[in-house]
């Protein structure tokens, strides 16, 4: 079983070699690839050819973090090899589970490989500059039936956020989520404009279980969501395809203001990988302990986001140690 890692840019390379000390130990091949503003550098583009290539033959991509300052209003920039990554590898499915181990525990279901991220843009001759949110039904289709699946799983309650006051697209995520729906009867569906979906994740998380929503109301929930449960330094995420590697990276970035220092909080990127065994490798067993030893370590040698005064060393002992503890 082969794992692609590409620590990126920032703190990136900080909490990836968090993620390979407790890889390590397993019996999967690690194999490191440049991506991001260090590919830019080196090769021209955030995403060399190879890169690409040895991620689609991968069995799972482990990413850290990627973009930088100095790449800010430059025609090429770290989070377009990101985009492209994302599109080739067909990673739809974007997972982004948040939880305050007490009452909240809601999980985001983004749509990762369409919408305005990937529709039309440019300029016309006028000077009007566009970025165009496009869908097609089967492109919705396919991430509604994820969120079903999911919420089938869970307390079998959907919300689909959307703009669908607005929006075309969203009135067709409605309609679409509508004739899903009869498949999944023991699952309760609501609709929820996104507008209010940020106030209420802000005002009472709780009340969600399954959110499916569109790839940008998605990327800034998720952010949302993760400040009310802890902050972004406990974020992860899984991105699915149907079939192939699926990529595996927390929700933050690349943290310019804090990288370099060794504080970054590795919790993101720990539980990537531990998404990353149940999902790509079917490891729940190992998931589960890296999972628990992550929260020893968070009780035990918290990182100064979270209040504390360990550095990203310093906790990734405490999960090492946490992980011996276990067997
Ligand atoms: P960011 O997520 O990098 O940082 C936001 C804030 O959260 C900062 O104050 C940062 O210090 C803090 N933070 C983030 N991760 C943390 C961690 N693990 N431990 C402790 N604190 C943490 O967002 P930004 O500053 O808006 O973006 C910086 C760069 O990262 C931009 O170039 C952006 O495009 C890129 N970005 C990349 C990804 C990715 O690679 N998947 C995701 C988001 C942003
Ligand atoms: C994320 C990030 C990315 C996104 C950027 C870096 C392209 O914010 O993964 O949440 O918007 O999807
Ligand atoms: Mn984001």
């Amino acid at each position: 079983m082969k794992v692609v890692c590409l620590p990126g840019d920032g703190i990136g390379p900080e909490v990836m070699e968090a993620a390979m000390r407790v890889l390590e130990p397993l019996p999967l091949e690690l194999e490191a690839q440049p991506f991001g503003g260090e590919a830019i550098a080196k090769f021209g583009t955030p995403l060399p050819a190879a890169t690409l290539e040895a991620c689609k033959q991968a069995d799972a991509v482990l990413l850290g973090a990627i973009g930088l300052p100095k790449y800010d209003g430059a025609a090429l920039r770290p989070e377009q090899g990101l985009i492209e990554l994302r599109g080739e590898l067909d990673v739809y499915a974007n997972l982004r589970p948040s939880s305050d181990g007490d009452k909240v525990d809601l999980l985001i279901v983004r749509e990762l490989v369409g919408g305005i991220y990937y529709g039309r843009r440019g300029r016309t001759e006028d000077g009007v500059v566009f970025d165009t949110c496009e869908y097609t039904e089967p492109q919705i289709e396919r991430i509604a039936r994820r969120g079903f699946e999911l919420a089938r799983k869970r307390s079998k309650r959907l919300t689909c956020v959307d703009k669908a006051n607005v929006l075309a697209t969203s009135r067709l995520w409605r309609q679409v989520v509508e004739r899903v729906k009869s498949d999944y009867s023991d699952v309760e569906v609501q609709y929820m404009l996104v507008d209010n979906a940020a106030m209420q994740i802000a005002r009472a998380a709780e009340q969600f279980d399954v959110i499916v929503t569109e790839n940008m109301f998605g990327d800034i929930l998720s952010d949302l969501a993760a400040a009310v449960t802890g902050g972004l330094g406990l974020a992860a995420s899984a991105s699915l395809a149907d079939g192939g590697p699926g990529l595996f990276e927390p929700v933050h970035g690349s943290a310019p203001d804090i990288a370099g220092k060794g504080i970054a909080n590795p919790t993101a990127m720990l539980r990537s990988v531990a998404m990353m065994l149940e999902h790509a490798f079917g490891e729940e067993t190992a998931a589960r302990e890296l999972e628990h030893a992550v929260e020893a370590a968070i009780h035990e040698a918290p990182t100064t986001d979270l209040g504390g005064t360990a550095g990203t060393r310093e906790f990734t002992d405490k999960v090492v140690e946490a992980l011996g503890r276990e067997d």
